[in-house]
């Protein structure tokens, strides 16, 4: 099974994600219950890992903290945007937590890819074959817009099945944050 871990946004996150959709030809915005910041891509997990992989994401011991969404930004670059996502500013908080998920799932023997750790919630792609994309009014528009701070207070371990329509995004377990 395909599984990574994730931040899920509050529901007033959410809607003000979605209210940063703007008419962009050539891109298409991400529904409102795939939006998600990862922490970990684990890839194709074999099912009897499964257990290991809970007891050991349930070891992980990080306090509850707050992030704010302050950015905007888009991969790999503006020349030739893919992904538009909404960042937070780097919190070593956040970041541990992300060292600790990769840690718990490499003692399970998944190894992550070695890509630098660049908290995002990717809001809309931008279609293969579309050449020159106009994303500034998504890039200029984020500061305009207050989005509110999100308290972390567990990260989701979440399955992803592939299909024509779409991917669709199931939580498999919860793990709550401490204090
Ligand atoms: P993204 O938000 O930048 O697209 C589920 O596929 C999640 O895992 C997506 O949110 C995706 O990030 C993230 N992810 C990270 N590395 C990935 C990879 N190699 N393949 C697919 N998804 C990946």
């Amino acid at each position: 099974m395909r599984l990574f871990v994730a931040i899920e946004p509050t529901s007033d996150l959410r809607q003000a994600l979605l209210a940063l959709r703007c008419p962009l030809p050539n891109v298409r915005w991400l529904p409102p219950e795939q939006l998600h910041l990862t922490m970990a891509f684990l890839g194709e997990v074999a099912e009897t890992q499964l257990d290991q992989l809970c007891r050991r994401l349930a070891t992980v011991a990080a306090p509850r903290f707050d992030l704010a969404f302050d950015r905007t930004g888009c991969f790999p670059n503006p020349h030739n945007p893919r992904v538009l996502w909404v960042g937070c500013t780097h919190k070593p908080l956040l970041d541990q937590l992300a060292r600790d998920i990769g840690q718990a799932a490499l003692a399970c023997g998944i190894r992550l890819e070695e890509r630098p750790f660049h908290p995002h919630i990717t809001v809309a792609r931008v279609q293969r074959t579309a050449t020159a994309v106009d994303i500034n009014r998504f890039l200029e528009m984020p500061h305009a817009h207050k989005l509110p701070s999100l308290a972390v207070q567990e990260f989701v371990l979440y399955r992803s099945n592939l299909s024509k329509a779409g991917a669709v995004h199931t939580a498999v377990r919860r793990f709550f944050l401490s204090g």
